[in-house]
């Protein structure tokens, strides 16, 4: 019998690439997703198939972390031997706009699996899509054991659900586990992310198509990973003898000027006659530094990313300059065959049906 997984956040940048992941494994992959009025599912496109196909191993439905109906109903019926629980409100600039949401869908919305796991009880492993967000203003390094201060409603609503979590596992032996993720990026990632915007905007630029690029604080440093890894290791985390809490990260830090530098090169162009800073991206609070000490990760699963920073600029620009037909620079193909020819390829369908997706989008 293949295992059974079901994950949350399946649409987003994490939950495609944790959902091909696990079906390269062989699971059979259930992923809730939001009802809207227009396609929600162009990540998913490479690996969708008719559920009336016999052979199907990927299964959508329909709900809402604002409401607990339908995750007991997917919980009770389907038994799934692992729940990775990666939707939230995930943008944390937004959740100053919509902090009861925030708390409602990432905060809340975590107890509500919980307490269906609980009084389904079924034996399933659980997967918290917890934060370096939470460390907020705690100096770097930050490790599993940094005491949490979270700077936004976004990182208070994800220390309540870390806590919840640890809750479960203590009070009701649940198999629950954190990983607590530092900033990891793709072409997939959300447009609306620091690293997006800037690839984006310089393939856009690169292209004639946009002259400016306008952003908020350029020295907040972050310790950028690349998003296929990091789901490798919340699969490994739910493999282990025990639940447990792990920080994954790199252990290195660059600025966002860093990162606008290193792309605006790439593409052979000068960043200073391009950005333009503007105070409305300046967050009320701002998190200055993250750098993870993922020390744990590397002795007890045996995890430790092999993508760089450089590359990963190099993979996101040549991904959005392809986005718009025009040929790229390549180095980024020619890094993720030679460093990750494993799962995830940049020359499958993956990354055709999310070009020709954003192609439409800005044509
Ligand atoms: P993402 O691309 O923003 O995806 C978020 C997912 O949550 C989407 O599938 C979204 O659905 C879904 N969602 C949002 N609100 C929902 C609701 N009310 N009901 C059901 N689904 C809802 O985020 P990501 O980058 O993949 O991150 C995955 C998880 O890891 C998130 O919990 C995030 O907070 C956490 N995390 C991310 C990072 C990172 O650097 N990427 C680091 C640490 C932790 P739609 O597609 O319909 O919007
Ligand atoms: N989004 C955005 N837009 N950020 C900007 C901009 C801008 O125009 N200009 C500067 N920044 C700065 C932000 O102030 C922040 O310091 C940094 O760029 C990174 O911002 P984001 O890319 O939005 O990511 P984040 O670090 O706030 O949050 C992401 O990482 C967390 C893990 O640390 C999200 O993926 C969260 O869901 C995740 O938990």
């Amino acid at each position: 019998m293949p295992k059974r997984a079901l994950l949350t956040g399946i649409t987003g940048q994490d939950g495609s690439y944790l959902a091909e992941f696990l079906l390269s494994q062989d699971y059979e992959v259930h992923g809730l997703i939001r009802r809207a009025s227009t396609f929600n599912t162009t990540r998913l496109e490479h690996i969708y198939e008719d559920p009336h196909n016999p052979a199907a191993r990927l299964f959508l439905h329909y709900g809402d972390l604002s409401s607990g109906e339908q995750l007991n109903n997917l919980i009770y019926n389907l038994e799934p031997d692992e729940i990775y629980h990666l939707g939230a409100q995930s943008h944390v600039m937004v959740s100053f706009d919509m902090p009861e949401f925030t708390g409602d869908t990432t905060g809340l919305g975590t107890t509500r699996i919980l307490e269906a796991i609980r009084r389904s009880g079924i034996k399933t492993r659980f997967y918290q899509a917890s934060s370096s967000e939470m460390f907020g203003s705690s100096p770097p390094p930050q490790n599993e054991g940094t005491p949490f201060h979270p700077r936004s409603p976004y990182g208070a609503a994800k220390v309540y659900a870390y806590w919840m979590t640890v809750n479960y596992r203590e009070a009701y032996k649940v198999f629950a586990s954190n990983g607590i993720l530092f900033n990891h990026e793709s072409p997939r990632r959300g447009e609306t992310f620091v690293t997006r915007k800037i690839t984006r905007a310089v393939a856009r630029i690169f292209a004639g198509k946009q002259k400016n690029l306008y952003l908020g604080n350029l020295e907040a440093k972050r310790d950028w990973g690349y998003a296929p890894e990091y789901v490798e290791a919340m699969w490994k985390m739910l493999q282990q003898e025990e639940a447990g809490d792990f920080v994954l990260g790199t252990g290195e830090e660059h600025s966002v000027r860093e990162f606008v530098e290193e792309a605006f090169s790439y593409a052979r162009l000068d960043w200073r006659k391009h950005v333009e800073i503007d105070a409305r991206y300046i967050r009320p609070t701002e998190v200055d530094c993250l750098i993870a000490d993922a020390s744990k990760a590397r002795r007890e699963l045996s995890w430790k990313p092999r993508i760089t920073f450089n590359e990963i600029v190099r993979i996101m620009v040549d991904t959005d300059i392809e986005a718009l037909g025009l040929p790229s620079f390549g180095e980024g193909k020619t890094i993720l065959e030679k460093k990750f020819d494993r799962w995830h390829q940049p020359r499958t369908v993956v990354s055709r049906a999310v070009h020709d997706a954003e192609r439409q989008a800005v044509e």
